[in-house]
């Protein structure tokens, strides 16, 4: 009798095309509409699945994979993965995966495009012009920041910060980055990006943008003493991690003109939106939408597709020897 397939859990419909490569391999048991999974319903899920492809809205930890036998591999799509535990996988020995590399130049344009909104004030003007406040063209109108010749600061100098990096030069930007470890030298020069250490990043930046990803480590590592190192000139941009910025400080060095704007694409607590923060008329928020255009979100369900296939030792190299 043959053997029974390994069983998949599909967490959310992503692209029907590119999953009905999961069916060559395995059972697939998918989840028709998008569903916000409670706790219980992810580990009923996961409790006879050998392996799951998941999103950022479904969150795995010890209890979800507590009753989780078989299950030997998570492929998140995703480049950032703080909606696993990885600790706690890795100690029941299963391999976690994301999706690193295919959404860096689409998440770099996006974040230079919340920079320059923040900084010119374009979600602002709108909404003024919507509210029939334009009264005619006015020389003192909205006046914003620069960025031509301004000095950018990148927190977190990975593919995704070396993206914005390289759209910065086109504009004539001065580009500072903080990374833990410096980055190769031939890598620098092709950024045209300097080291500086972190307290010194947020002083010197005009406008400074998060691209690090968060770690208990690093929650609200922009606090409000980092944020009075900020020059009251300056913006700063987030399309990482909610959890990096002590929101109510943030609306606090707004609200209080020790900060000049901020652009957020992540939240905290999201979808929720701290209250403070829609307040605030000098903050553009967008809903988590850095890496969404379709051929970007295409190619990160295929790399986890490929990802689960090969974690799980299915697929075309499976078997071979190392080349
Ligand atoms: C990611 O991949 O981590 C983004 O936040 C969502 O695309």
């Amino acid at each position: 009798m043959a053997e029974p397939r390994p069983r998949v859990w599909v967490s959310q419909p992503l692209y029907a095309d590119i999953e009905a490569r999961l069916d060559e391999w395995f059972e697939v048991t998918r989840t028709p509409r998008i569903t916000d999974h409670a706790p219980d319903a992810i580990a009923a899920a996961l409790a006879d699945a050998d392996g799951a492809l998941v999103t950022l809205n479904d969150r795995i930890g010890a209890a979800e994979v507590a009753g989780a036998k078989r299950l030997c591999a998570v492929a998140n799509v995703g480049v950032g993965y703080n909606n696993l535990d990885v600790d706690a996988l890795a100690a029941r020995g299963i391999v976690a995966t994301n999706t690193p590399g295919v959404l860096t130049e689409t998440t770099a344009d996006f974040g230079f495009a919340l920079m320059m909104a923040a900084a010119r004030r374009i979600t602002e003007a709108e909404h003024w012009l919507r509210a029939g406040r334009w009264q005619g063209w006015g020389f003192h109108q909205l006046l914003g920041a620069e960025i031509h010749g301004s000095t950018l600061g990148i927190l977190g100098m990975g593919r995704i910060g070396q993206g914005i990096a390289r759209r910065a030069r086109g504009f004539g930007m001065r580009v500072l980055y903080h990374n833990r470890n410096r980055l190769p030298e031939a890598v620098e020069r092709d950024c045209a990006a300097a080291w500086l250490e972190r307290e010194a990043l947020f002083a010197e930046a005009d406008h400074l943008v998060l691209v690090l990803p968060y770690t208990p480590a690093n929650h609200h590592i922009v606090d409000a003493a980092a944020l009075a190192r900020m020059k009251p000139t300056a913006t700063l941009t987030s399309i990482a991690r909610g959890g990096l910025i002590d929101e109510d400080a943030l609306a606090d060095a707004l609200q209080a003109g020790r900060l000049a704007a901020a652009g957020l694409d992540v939240f905290e607590g999201e979808p929720a939106v701290n209250p403070r923060l829609l307040a605030c008329r000098n903050v553009v928020l967008t809903p988590h939408i850095a890496s969404a255009s379709l051929p970007t979100r295409r190619a990160m369900v295929s790399l986890a597709v490929d990802n689960l296939v090969a974690a799980m030792g299915f697929g075309p190299d499976a078997g071979r020897p190392p080349s």
